[in-house]
């Protein structure tokens, strides 16, 4: 039976790149920039997007589009039945992720109302606005509801329409924002922090953190891209779908941090804010642009970043959804709906986990650490920065020994014999066989490490 999916490679492209651009670009990417050093982290964050996540992305869309199946049916589908464990970790990778990520995109659009309503002291209420478990929760309803009320409408009548109007929105008003950060007085030297890196900034932690983000940011290792490739056209061109995609998230991210750096910084606030840089300091920096020039920006700043949240939550949710209606025969809307239910029951510890109930908010102390960690950030630990990588470097380990490169390749060039002599073959190639394995590997075993044991290697 063909399977229906994306109507062009441009609509494939926008919700691909929908996916990747997210809260990692503009609420999380600036903050780690700030706590890592600036520049420096960003240079890693780079250099990890080329080498390994591109490489990672074409083999996440070859597979799916090759087996034309969700991330665990794509392994039996290619006959190698044992490895769909790597898909069956990434759908409880998936799950976990949306559980908290739906609760912060709850949060951005609850602050664009807000703003809207005229609160700028929002930020300051950030940690009464939190532990509003009524406001916080309806929010986060009314954002699960929206994002399977997309998905619902399947891939070319929901996600990729969705996609195809959100994304360009998103990209004008990133635009429009960065371009007036850039004549604020504190522009130069915010740019200063951003784009001049100190190397001695790079320790170990900066390492981890940057390749973690790098895999979030790219919508790697939970089988996001196997299953938006399982929809992608024979004829499509891979390699410049992911070459698109990846450089629309670098490029967003990169964008993100020019513009919010130079709005806190002509505040005089500190850039290195933690995560509270965009909760925190930003509605105070609206509120002091003036009545009608605070609106505006703040505005279109909290809908940038609940458009952002929103492409994303939908690929986040289709994954598990594909999981059902390939493997289990459920009608979609059934899936949808059934599936959003469960990960917004699941999603309750972390919505509770800011303040409002002690022990999610004290969840758990790490060996090592003297301070407890919250639920939300426990899920993000486990979840995001280790689950993610280990199955980046089971998927490398899975085609570069078990695939093999010669199937990947005959994938990616539509069975064009040359194509194995080409450079950027011989790139992905040697980054997949001899790159991604070792460093994911190792990186993965170091950050466990550093994280929940408190043994930082390299300090
Ligand atoms: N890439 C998204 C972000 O940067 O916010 C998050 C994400 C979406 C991660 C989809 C993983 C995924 F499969």
């Amino acid at each position: 039976m063909e399977r229906s999916g994306f109507s062009s490679k441009v609509g494939f492209i926008a919700a691909a790149a929908g996916s990747a651009v997210g809260l990692g670009n503009i609420w999380k990417f600036p903050f780690e920039v700030g706590e890592s050093g600036g520049a420096a982290f960003v240079i890693v964050y780079l250099a990890f997007c080329l080498i390994l996540c591109f490489p990672l992305m074409v083999a996440e869309i070859a597979i799916g589009r090759k087996a034309q199946r969700n991330p665990v049916g794509a392994f039996v589908a290619l006959g190698y039945g044992k490895w769909s464990i790597v898909g069956k970790l990434g759908i409880l990778s998936c799950v976990l992720i949306l559980s908290f990520y739906n609760v912060v995109a709850g949060w951005c659009f609850g602050y664009f109302v807000e703003i809207l309503l005229g609160n700028f002291s929002i930020g300051e209420q950030f940690p009464v606005f939190v532990k509003d478990i009524i406001k916080v929760g309806s929010y986060s309803i009314l954002f699960m509801a929206t994002t399977a009320y997309i998905v619902s409408r399947g891939i070319s009548g929901g996600i990729e329409k969705a996609a195809k109007i959100l994304m360009p929105v998103l990209f004008t008003i990133i635009l429009v924002l960065a371009g007036y950060a850039m004549t604020l007085p504190g522009a130069s030297k915010a740019t200063q922090f951003y784009l001049f890196p100190d190397f001695s900034k790079i320790t170990g932690e900066v390492v981890y953190n940057a390749l973690g983000h790098a895999f979030f940011s790219l919508s790697l290792g939970m089988g996001a891209m196997i299953t938006y490739g399982s929809y992608v056209g024979k004829k499509d061109n891979i390699i410049s779908s992911a070459v698109a995609i990846t450089l629309l998230d670098v490029g967003i991210a990169f964008m993100a941090g020019l513009m919010l750096f130079p709005m806190v910084i002509s505040q005089g606030l500190d850039a290195h804010g933690g995560a509270g840089l965009v909760f925190m300091s930003l509605p105070g920096v609206f509120g002091n642009m003036g009545p009608v020039m605070g609106l505006v920006v703040g505005i279109l700043f909290f809908l940038l970043l609940s458009f952002a949240a929103l492409t994303s939550t939908v690929s986040i949710l289709e994954i598990p959804v594909s999981y059902l209606v390939d493997e289990k025969e459920m009608k979609r809307p059934r899936a949808v709906w059934l599936v959003a239910a469960g990960i917004f029951v699941l999603g309750i510890p972390s919505l509770l986990s800011n303040g409002y109930s002690g022990f999610f908010t004290k969840f758990i102390t790490y060996f090592g650490a003297s301070d407890p960690t919250d639920f939300m950030t426990f899920i993000s630990d486990v979840a995001s920065n280790s689950f993610l990588p280990l199955n980046g470097f089971l998927i490398a380990l899975f085609v570069a020994f078990v695939w093999k490169k010669e199937n990947l390749f005959e994938e990616v060039s539509n069975g064009n014999k040359r194509f194995a002599n080409t450079l950027i073959a011989n790139f992905l190639g040697f980054s997949i066989k001899y790159l991604c394995p070792w460093i994911l590997g190792i990186v993965f075993v170091l950050n466990v490490l550093d994280t929940f044991f408190g043994l930082t290697l390299f300090g």
